[in-house]
């Protein structure tokens, strides 16, 4: 089950040239995970995520929603599994002339649901968004983070087993994003929805995915699991994403040579730098000093970085880094300036 992209592409034939948004692409996503896919703009983000719902037909490939062949669907049978496929943008698109109650229930009375259980259905989605004060307001007296919400109660309004977000916290504020993105997780978490989330911000991949593909032109260059992705990027547009957690600065009063040398060190693992720091000291004769620490969580798991201004013998030093080599959990970490 979940989601699959079977050599699919997508390429648009305009007037006078033809853009490959997507090139062959395949992709896995797990049921009941939050994957996350970043790249710059124009790199055919939106392109894969209208994909998955068919509002793009692909020009080759097969994709496969909960074990559904999706372009093997008639028009009709499609609208229907696309009730299963929620989906919220970075405009909101709510109906400026009906209230939140009724941009909710206008979902449900396109997709004919039960009429006697409508008002339950609508309350329940506002509770669950938070929402029930609002619910006689106009959208243009909400806030962004407000009309998030309406969009998201829409999305969940017919039980989708899927939910696709393009972009939906850009254009909030960074206090209003992290409230959208716990509400996101929530409902992943509480009603196991799987969801699909398109950004061009590290920051929003770091709080809310599990696993991470990163897109450039119009192909995914690198997928992993998101602490790895920021412990170990490969690709060079990857390492450009995560570079705001490597981006040490060396103070200008140091100069680099044979016997003083900045040496940046990642840990991997719990609890490992303190006493690794002592190991360090004990083990070698050379003058430490620290430059620079700090820890990042990702889904809870520290990443740590300690930058370290070593001095003495060259060879000694020469130890020390193959010392860090061989340590457990622990890297010298390439700074990307
Ligand atoms: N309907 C379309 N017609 C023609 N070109 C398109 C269409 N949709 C997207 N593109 C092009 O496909 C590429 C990828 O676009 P898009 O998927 O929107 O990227 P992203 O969401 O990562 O910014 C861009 O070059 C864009 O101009
Ligand atoms: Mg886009």
């Amino acid at each position: 089950m979940g989601i699959e992209l079977r050599e699919v592409s997508k390429t648009f034939e305009l007037k006078n040239r033809r853009v490959e948004a997507l090139k062959q692409t395949d992709l896995s996503i797990k049921d009941g995970e939050i994957f996350g896919l970043i790249g710059f703009s124009g790199a055919g983000k939106s392109t894969l995520l209208r994909l998955i719902n068919l509002l793009e037909r692909p020009t080759s490939g097969s994709v496969i929603v909960n074990g559904v062949v999706l372009d093997g669907l008639s028009e009709k049978e499609l609208r229907a599994r696309r009730q299963k496929i929620g989906m919220i943008f970075q405009q909101f698109n709510l109906i400026e002339s009906k209230t939140v109650y009724e941009n909710i229930e206008f979902v449900l009375k396109a997709s004919k649901y039960d009429r006697s259980k409508m008002a339950d259905r609508v309350n329940e989605l506002l509770e669950l968004v938070g929402l029930t004060d609002k619910k006689h307001s106009w959208p243009k007296n909400l806030s962004g983070g407000q009309k998030q919400r309406v969009g998201i109660a829409r999305a969940l309004a017919n039980e989708p087993e899927v939910l696709l977000c393009d972009e939906a916290t850009s254009a909030l504020d960074p206090d209003t994003t992290k409230n959208i993105l716990k509400l996101l997780k929530k409902i992943n978490h509480d009603l196991g929805i799987t969801i699909v989330l398109i950004t061009h911000e590290m920051e929003v991949i770091k709080e809310v995915a599990d696993r991470v593909g990163v897109m450039s032109d119009g192909e995914i260059i690198e997928t992993n699991d998101v602490y790895s992705i920021f412990s170990h990027p490969q690709h060079d547009v990857t390492k450009g994403f995560v570079q705001d957690i490597y981006d040490f600065v060396i103070p200008s009063h140091i100069r680099e040579t044979d016997s003083s040398q900045v040496i940046t060190i990642k840990f991997l693992d719990e609890n490992a730098e303190a006493n690794y720091v002592n190991q360090l000291y004990r083990h070698f004769d050379l003058d430490i000093s620290i430059l620079n620490g700090r820890i990042e969580y990702i889904n809870g798991m520290p990443l740590g970085f300690l930058m370290l201004h070593v001095q003495g013998d060259s060879g000694e030093i020469g130890n020390l880094r193959a010392f860090i080599a061989e340590s457990k959990g622990i890297e010298e970490a390439e700074i990307y300036e």
